[in-house]
């Protein structure tokens, strides 16, 4: 697919090989107790899928909906519960999978939740990492790429819901993308 307001910046191979990595080393430090994998919806999805595949040892998955983004790319600072977890995660060694950490302000919230639900363990597994751009102090254990300060779309992302099927992860030109909107 061409589409003039996309530019290609971590191609689906290169995507593949770093999560397939990082299911080596997340199974490795866990080796054992109960794990589970709490994805937090929607940007997420993909990458959970292919992440828990790469687990070399039993992992259970549960979801969390989150809202921050309003339609465009800028956050609103507002953190929304859409979706709790079904099941109880207590006692249990949780990772948050997340598709990318910006701010920081879903994951520094998300992280005193999910605290509050007495986990064994609690740590993040994100893909992307947009350090530039971080306001509140987050502690990811798992980083699958950092990125300079672009809005991305692409394996999970979106830009009002818009492109979260694309393989790439792709830059995509916001200011492009909005003047076409609606059209
Ligand atoms: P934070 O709270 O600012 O860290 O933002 C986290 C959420 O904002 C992510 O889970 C994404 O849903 C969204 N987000 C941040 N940066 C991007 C981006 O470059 N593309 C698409 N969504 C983004
Ligand atoms: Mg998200």
């Amino acid at each position: 697919m061409t589409d003039p307001k996309l530019r290609v910046l971590i191609p689906s191979q290169q995507i593949q090989q770093r999560i397939r990595e990082m299911g080596e080393q997340i199974s490795a430090d866990y080796p054992d107790g109960e794990l589970s994998f709490v994805c937090i919806l929607k940007g997420a999805c993909f990458f959970l899928t292919d992440l828990a595949r790469a687990m070399r040892r039993p992992v259970s998955i549960e979801f969390m909906g989150i809202s921050t983004y309003g339609k465009g790319t800028n956050t609103s600072g507002e953190v929304r519960v859409t979706k709790d977890l079904d099941t109880s995660v207590e006692g249990a060694h949780v990772v948050i999978v997340e598709d990318i950490v910006d701010s920081g302000v879903t994951l520094n919230y998300l992280m005193h939740l999910v605290e509050q639900r007495k986990p064994k363990s609690l740590r993040i597994a994100t893909l992307l990492d947009k350090p530039e751009r971080r306001q509140r102090k987050v502690h990811t254990s798992y980083v699958g790429f950092q990125i300079p300060d672009e809005f991305v779309v692409g394996f999970g992302l979106d830009y009002a819901e818009k492109y979260r099927n694309l393989d790439d992860i792709c830059v995509l030109d916001s200011e492009a993308a909005a003047r076409t909107e609606g059209r």
